[in-house]
């Protein structure tokens, strides 16, 4: 048994569904993303598996102990950094996580330590004298992270932990996430998706409470990579060019991409799933007398993968029937 288990968790909001049916289980050493748009049911994930919220279905077990049944014993072992951390404004930094030290009841003669551990780890040693609410965004953040692994819990559970922050903080979460990553099981919720392409592991996409994909990022990609993009630059007036392209066999559309040398014109080109029509695109061009200036395929970016899961229900079912059973 994975130390921690989510079987097929729904939560119904009086008649709404906010979460369908969700189904992953995460050990240490990985980092679990859920990726989503507004309204997904990233945060409702997350209320349940802490415990602070609790499911219309399903189970969640940590380290063997069932939610319902022993809250106590999970909420002992997991750190949570919920999407808007309860500061105290008018508390230091020190102060502040001797508060909550105290409230995990994190035994007294190990408590300055593992808050001096705390700061350190989260290189807030130099702010630990200032108040909470005189801190930069980047700085709270860390500190709403600080306060989550007082009580050194074997699971972590982040709400978008780098929401508000500049590229530079967003660097250093970054890393920090795969570092505690190493140690702990990490649950970690995002709508951006360069980031759970960069820390983690697996990633679930839920789109309005319903699982739309899961797979590595790696394994994403390969999935859009079915319907293989192209781009072509050709030396021709765009229509011309356009014409020819899209009558290509198993092209599928031929899109003009704005900017480029004036005489020049740029398409991106999407072939049938699995098609690689290059060859094709090459004999067409030298048949119509088009000059071929430029022929690559786009690595697919998880972005857009994320693109068509929101936007294109066909590309959604496609990947929910690669899920891996
Ligand atoms: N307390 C609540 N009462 C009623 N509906 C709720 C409540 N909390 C969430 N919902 C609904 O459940 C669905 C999922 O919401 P949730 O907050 O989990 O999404 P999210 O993925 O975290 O979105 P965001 O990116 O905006 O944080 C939404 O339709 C939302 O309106
Ligand atoms: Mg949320």
């Amino acid at each position: 048994m994975a130390l921690v288990d989510v079987k097929g968790v729904a939560k119904s909001y009086g008649g709404h569904m906010g979460l369908h049916d969700l189904t992953f289980s995460v050990d240490r050493g990985q980092i679990l993303g859920l990726l989503g748009p507004n309204g997904a049911g990233k945060t409702t994930t997350l209320r349940i598996l802490t415990g602070f919220l609790p499911a219309s279905r399903g189970s969640v077990t940590v380290d063997g102990f069932n939610i319902d049944e022993q809250p106590f014993e999970v909420r002992r072992r997991m750190g949570y950094l919920p999407d808007n951390p309860p500061l105290y404004p008018e508390m230091t930094v020190r102060r502040y996580l001797q508060f909550m030290a105290e409230l995990r009841l994190v035994p007294k003669k190990v408590r300055t330590a593992r808050i001096d551990r705390s700061l350190e780890l989260l290189n807030l040693k130099d702010v630990s004298g200032r108040l909470v609410g005189h801190l930069s965004r980047g700085y709270r953040q860390r500190v709403g992270l600080a306060q989550a692994i007082l009580h050194e819990p074997p699971v972590l559970v982040m709400d978008e932990p780098t929401v508000g922050l500049d590229p530079r903080q967003i660097a250093d979460m970054r890393e920090l996430v795969l570092r505690l990553g190493k140690e702990h099981a990490v649950v970690l919720s995002s709508h951006i998706l360069p980031e759970v392409q960069a820390v983690c592991g697996r990633i679930i996409i839920l789109d309005k409470g319903r699982v739309v994909a899961e797979d590595t990022p790696e394994g994403l990609r390969r999935a859009i990579r079915g319907n293989r993009t192209l781009v072509v630059t050709v030396r021709a007036a765009a229509e011309a060019a356009q014409d020819l392209l899209r009558r290509i066999e198993r092209v599928t559309a031929a899109d003009l991409q704005p900017g480029g040398d004036p005489g020049e014109t740029t398409f991106r080109l999407t072939a049938e799933a699995g098609a690689d029509v290059r060859a094709e695109v090459s004999a067409a061009c030298a048949r119509g007398g088009l000059p071929l200036l430029e022929l690559r395929s786009v690595d697919v970016s998880l972005e857009e993968v994320f693109l068509r899961l929101t936007t294109e229900e066909a590309s959604a079912h496609e990947l929910v029937d690669r899920r891996p059973a």
